[in-house]
């Protein structure tokens, strides 16, 4: 333990720090006592999304104590601005122009949580039992094993009856809960009258699905709800569901610290973390002890920085920036995945349709198309699939990947290529506003890395989306502008005319549009996963199927760097189903 002279110094730091803030946070024990405990039976680093959630699990039996400790601090505000972001830019991508990006990840207490767009939705059934297959024969992660948590984690409240009906927006009350302060609502007003022409027009494409609810479990066209408090249209994330009106003396958060270790006994049995102030003028970092388990839960850019810190990842990354290699890991910071999109297809109405504007967001249900690739492109998307299938997937994959992950990757292949071919999978959302829209890629081929700064460990680091290494991932891109193209072509916008103005008519071969989206891919829609995966680890996993990191003890992963494989969809109610399920599995520990 540090010396507890330091620790009162750092705790004293941090109290000023965080009631600087201008509007007092509901429950703060730490900031009112300015004292950390020595011990406590969790620490969980990281009190974002996933960590204030199964903190608040964890406590409310009363039986242990929870430490949750997070770097950002409490904000007044909610929504996205850099103030509660952290500030990083990617490596330049050489496949995309050598273009760089921000990487967007919320800093503060709820983490992505406080900033996000607010959508919900689930993937689809075969992307969950996808982690199944890629768990082992008695894995529980797949749709079923999922589902039971979507309905602990979060409460729908239905849309306006009448509005319901004039527009179809279908819901399905078993597959949502009604205890857990985290709603997903539809808001009371109409949606853009417009909406109901481009509901139409996508209900006519071949092969599309119309969903029994959005969170079915089914691809296709519905109407989905945002993530806010139906009485008071605020905000609901994870601070006011799980922090906020939980007052309970057995779970606290330190706001304003830094974790850079986790402390280890000579069997490699986690016994605490080592975190410092982000008050520079105190260096002095503080330990504390955890009786029960270390749960990571710093997101899926983070959780690789701490394991790697602490001397668990790669010894090519620990080697380059001087750490200890304490278990080689390679999976650490691989394996990397989010979705990517090109923010707009640009169409013009010739005539305007007209009609009332509607509420949009958070003010009413708002419609997306979730479409598959048979969907999407009835004449490529067998080529494409056969394409993937016959790849060598180390013409692709980073050179440092070892044996086992490319033999995990090559079950990854396997499962995808099944689900490219499936009709009841997604790879292409639209969220449909007006003519044309955003397409996005949900199932990205390519893999990315977070990997330590050599010349800087403790700073920021290095995000490499290695966006598009698999070319497949532009071919795709293409045939979403083919499917927007036939989309907008379809008899039911006829009489407005609809005209192309990005990419443009000129733009018709798959060469052209390949290089075209090129310039156009953004690599993130925020939605980064998969960086500590849960797979077994002769296939270059992080965590067992128990979400417990290998070679270690007492030491686990809750947020969304487990998830082996992205969904197909947006993914806050996916990191709250499968913190609700880690929470269980945690609380059911037995140990020999
Ligand atoms: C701008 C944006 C828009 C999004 N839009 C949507 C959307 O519309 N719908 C949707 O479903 N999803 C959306 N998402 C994604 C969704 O919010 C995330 O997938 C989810 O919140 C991630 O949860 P998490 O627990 O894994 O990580 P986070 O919620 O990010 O929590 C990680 C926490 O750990 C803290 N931390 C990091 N390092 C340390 C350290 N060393 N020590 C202590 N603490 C640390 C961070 O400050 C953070 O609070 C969006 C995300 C962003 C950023
Ligand atoms: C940092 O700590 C010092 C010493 O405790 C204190 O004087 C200062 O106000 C703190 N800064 C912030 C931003 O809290
Ligand atoms: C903080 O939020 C409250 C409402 O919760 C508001 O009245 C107040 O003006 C806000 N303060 C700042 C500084 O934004
Ligand atoms: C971002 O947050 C800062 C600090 O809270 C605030 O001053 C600013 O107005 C915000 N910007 C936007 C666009 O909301
Ligand atoms: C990112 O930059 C903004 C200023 O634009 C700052 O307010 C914020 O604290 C920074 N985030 C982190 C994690 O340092
Ligand atoms: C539902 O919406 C209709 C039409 O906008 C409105 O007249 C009605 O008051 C709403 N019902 C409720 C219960 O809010
Ligand atoms: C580590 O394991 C060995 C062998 O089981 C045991 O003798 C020793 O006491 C353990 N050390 C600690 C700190 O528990
Ligand atoms: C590891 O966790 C178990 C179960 O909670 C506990 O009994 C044991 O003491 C822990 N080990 C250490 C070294 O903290
Ligand atoms: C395709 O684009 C080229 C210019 O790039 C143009 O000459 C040709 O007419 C276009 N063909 C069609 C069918 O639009």
């Amino acid at each position: 333990m540090a010396a507890p002279k330091s620790l009162a110094v750092a705790l004293l730091a941090i109290g000023q720090f965080a009631s600087a803030w201008p509007h007092p946070p509901l429950r703060a024990q730490l900031v009112e006592r300015q004292a950390v405990q020595e011990e406590y039976d969790y620490i969980i680093v990281g009190g974002g999304t996933s960590g204030l959630t199964v903190g608040d699990r964890l406590t409310e039996d009363g039986d242990y104590t929870v430490l949750v400790i997070e770097y950002g601090l409490y904000h007044n505000q909610t929504g996205m601005n850099q103030s509660r972001m952290f500030n990083i830019t990617s490596e330049p991508n050489p496949e995309l122009n050598n273009r760089r990006f921000s990487v967007g990840i919320g800093c503060a207490v709820g983490g992505s949580s406080i900033v996000n767009g607010q959508v919900m939705q689930r993937g689809t059934k075969p992307e969950y039992d996808a982690w199944k297959e890629l768990g082992g024969p008695d894995s529980t992660w797949d749709w079923e094993g999922l589902l039971p948590y979507f309905r602990k984690g979060i409460t729908l409240s239905p849309p306006n009856a009448t509005i319901a009906e004039e527009y179809n927006v279908k819901y399905n009350m078993d597959y949502w809960g009604t205890e857990t302060p985290i709603y997903a609502a539809y808001g009371n007003g109409s949606p853009a009258e417009v909406t109901k022409i481009l509901y139409e027009a996508m209900a006519s494409m071949p092969g599309m699905n119309i969903a029994e609810d959005s969170g079915s479990g089914e691809n296709g066209l519905y109407w989905f709800p945002t993530s806010h408090i139906p009485e008071t249209r605020q905000r609901s994330y994870a601070r006011t569901g799980h922090w906020d009106n939980v007052p309970r003396d057995n779970y606290e958060l330190v706001v304003g610290a830094k974790v850079n270790e986790i402390l280890f006994d000579e069997n490699l049995t986690a016994t605490g973390v080592r975190f410092f102030s982000l008050n520079e003028t105190d260096a002095e970092p503080v330990s504390v002890r955890a009786r029960r388990e270390v749960i990571l839960a710093a997101g899926t850019i983070h959780t690789p920085q701490v394991l790697q810190l602490s001397g668990i990842g790669p010894s090519h990354v620990l080697d380059g920036a001087g750490i200890e290699v304490k278990v080689e890991l390679p999976g650490v910071g691989a394996n990397f995945q989010d979705h990517s999109y090109i923010p707009s297809i640009v169409y013009m109405w010739g005539r305007n349709p007209g009609g009332s504007p509607g509420g949009g967001m958070v003010g009413s249900p708002n419609l997306v198309a979730q479409v598959g690739l048979p969907v999407l492109s009835p004449d490529n998307y067998e080529a494409i699939t056969t394409k993937y299938e016959e790849q060598d997937p180390t013409s692709h994959l980073p050179e440092s990947y070892t044996e086992e992950q490319v033999e995990g990757y090559r079950q990854q292949q396997a499962v995808y290529a099944r689900n490219l071919r499936a009709p009841d999978t997604t790879v292409n959302s639209m969220m449909m506003f007006g003519p044309g829209g955003s397409i996005q890629n949900l199932h990205p081929l390519s893999r990315g890395t977070i990997t330590l700064d050599p010349e800087n460990p403790q700073g920021e680091v290095i995000v490499d989306y290695r966006a598009a290494t698999n070319e497949i991932d532009l071919e795709v891109m293409a045939e979403n502008i083919r499917f927007v193209r036939r989309y907008m072509a379809s008899e039911t916008f006829e009489p407005y005319a609809p005209r192309e103005i990005l990419p443009g008519a000129s733009v018709n071969t798959t060469e052209g549009l390949v290089e075209w989206v090129r310039g156009q891919i953004i690599p993130s829609v925020y939605h980064p996963v998969g960086s500590c995966a849960k797979m077994p680890r002769e296939w270059g996993g992080c965590v067992d199927e128990n979400l417990m990191v290998y070679g270690t003890r007492n030491l686990s992963i809750i947020d969304a760097s487990i998830m082996p494989t992205i969904i197909g969809g947006v993914t806050q109610m996916t990191v709250y189903a499968v913190a609700e399920k880690a929470a269980d599995i945690i609380k059911a520990r037995t140990f020999d």
